[in-house]
């Protein structure tokens, strides 16, 4: 594969190419294997399945980094556009798919990559992702509330669902850390590579978009393959158990993918909230403290009651006459299902530390993020009752509330993200 990602040609300058040619990567196992006859993919440079497990496809009819098992690294950016050209963003956007469509195959973002292009030119790529593996990058983007102002034309095409996140109780935000015309949301194994990916693309949109906020995440606080461990959060309680996993296809379909026939079809709109928690008072907690307020022990995670990870909630046992045998006010029964009529999200958080505060505290948290079809059922509901009443309230503050709506999926090469958008309010 050439450096432009064909069949046939030189690829001195590809992440990948950079890792054939110095026979980096052996050693690496199945999973990690490089070798040339890597570079001999499907016609549209999407190996299938299985033929390379470091490369998520990033064509499809939904976007990847949804729905993708989780990876172990993020980063998120929130941009605001400067431009009030309409074309400008549509060219920016169309820009923007082919970078990490390449990004996410190993490539450098274009086929000059870092250093092929004349020593007196600017390069596009930055790379330092250059010898790094494909680490599994997708690279999600997301359209906010603000993007269907009067600038661009696209006020037509607002989703009615699509406005910004109520203030909930006890919120205290802050908006240099919430909101934003769009986001960029780029997960990969290696967090070098997510930075990359991000960082590349606020670079090829320099004069046209500035950052408003960014938010690295070391560590998943959640599953969403039924193949993936249970990780923890900073809280130590394991995160993510009950989470909807791209296996369950039809809960998927209903709860995460929108179906309305709009340039939205096939999309999915992302709710994130920053989230400190409050570590040194948390850490203070006994273990029974600490387990109620979730409803589930913290060696196992399962269900108080109950000895495994995967047993069902026992909602509706007492405990004698002790009261319920998971609290009234315990996180995951106030988060459930049955307690915010049948909501379901498929939830995709990181672990962060951002430094210390002016006490010396832990300036830690988790960045929450939820993939929902209908950001009123499946997140409002949920995160209202979770802000009245959930226990887990006294060892948290929420700092920050965005929503964006992520497009569908380039379905080719030659789609773009937000095409369907432009095409509606041509
Ligand atoms: C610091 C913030 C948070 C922490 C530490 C946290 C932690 C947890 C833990 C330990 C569980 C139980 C294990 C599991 O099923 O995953 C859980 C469940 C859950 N959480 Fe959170 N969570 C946080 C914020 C939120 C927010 C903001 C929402 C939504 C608005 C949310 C929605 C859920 C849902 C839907 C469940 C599954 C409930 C069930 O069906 O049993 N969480 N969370």
């Amino acid at each position: 594969m050439s450096q432009d990602g064909k069949s046939g040609g030189l690829r001195p300058l590809s992440r990948r190419g950079f890792l054939a040619g110095a026979g980096i990567g052996v050693g690496l196992g199945a999973a990690g294997a490089v070798g040339a006859d890597r570079f001999t993919g499907s016609g549209d440079g999407d190996p299938a399945g299985g033929e390379d497990a470091l490369i998520v496809p990033f064509n499809g009819a939904h976007q990847a980094g949804i729905t993708t098992a989780q990876q172990e690294r993020m980063y998120f950016v929130a941009l605001d556009v400067v431009t009030d050209s309409r074309e400008e963003l549509r060219d920016l956007l169309r820009t923007w798919t082919t970078m990490a469509r390449r990004m996410s195959r190993g490539l450098e973002a274009e086929p000059e990559g870092s250093v092929g292009v004349d020593r007196d030119t600017v390069a596009t790529d930055t790379g330092e992702a250059v010898g790094l593996r494909p680490a599994r990058l997708t690279v999600t983007v997301g359209f906010g509330p603000s993007l269907f102002d009067e600038r661009f034309g696209l006020a037509p095409a607002r989703p009615e669902e699509l406005e910004d996140l109520p203030r909930f109780p006890g919120d205290q935000l802050d908006e240099r850390i919430s909101r934003g015309d769009l986001c960029i949301q780029a997960c990969a194994d290696d967090p070098q590579v997510a930075v990359h990916a991000a960082r590349v693309l606020v670079k090829a949109g320099s004069g046209l978009v500035t950052v408003r906020w960014a938010q690295l995440g070391f560590g998943r606080t959640a599953s969403t393959s039924i193949e993936q461990g249970t990780p923890r959060n900073l809280f130590g309680f394991k995160d993510g158990t009950a989470n909807l996993k791209n296996e369950y296809t039809n809960l998927i379909n209903e709860h995460v993918w929108v179906h309305d026939g709009s340039w939205m079809d096939g999309g999915s709109y992302l709710c994130a909230r920053r989230i400190r928690m409050l570590l040194e008072n948390w850490d203070r907690q006994t273990r029974r403290e600490q387990e109620e307020v979730f409803g589930r022990t913290k060696d196992e995670g399962a269900p108080l009651g109950r000895e495994h990870e995967e047993d069902p909630m026992p909602f509706n046992e007492w405990h004698g006459t002790d009261g319920p045998l998971i609290p009234a006010h315990a996180h995951s029964r106030l988060a459930s299902a049955p307690a915010n009529d049948g909501a379901r999200m498929l939830r995709r958080g990181y672990n962060f530390v951002g430094g210390v505060d002016d006490y010396g505290h832990l300036d830690a948290g988790l960045f929450f993020i939820a993939f929902v079809a209908s950001p009123r059922d499946d997140f409002i509901t949920v995160q209202s009752n979770l802000s009245h009443h959930d226990n887990m309230n006294a060892f948290v503050r929420y700092e920050s509330s965005s929503i964006f709506a992520c497009p569908p999926g380039p379905v080719d090469d030659d789609d773009w993200w937000g095409r369907g958008l432009f095409d509606q309010t041509a």
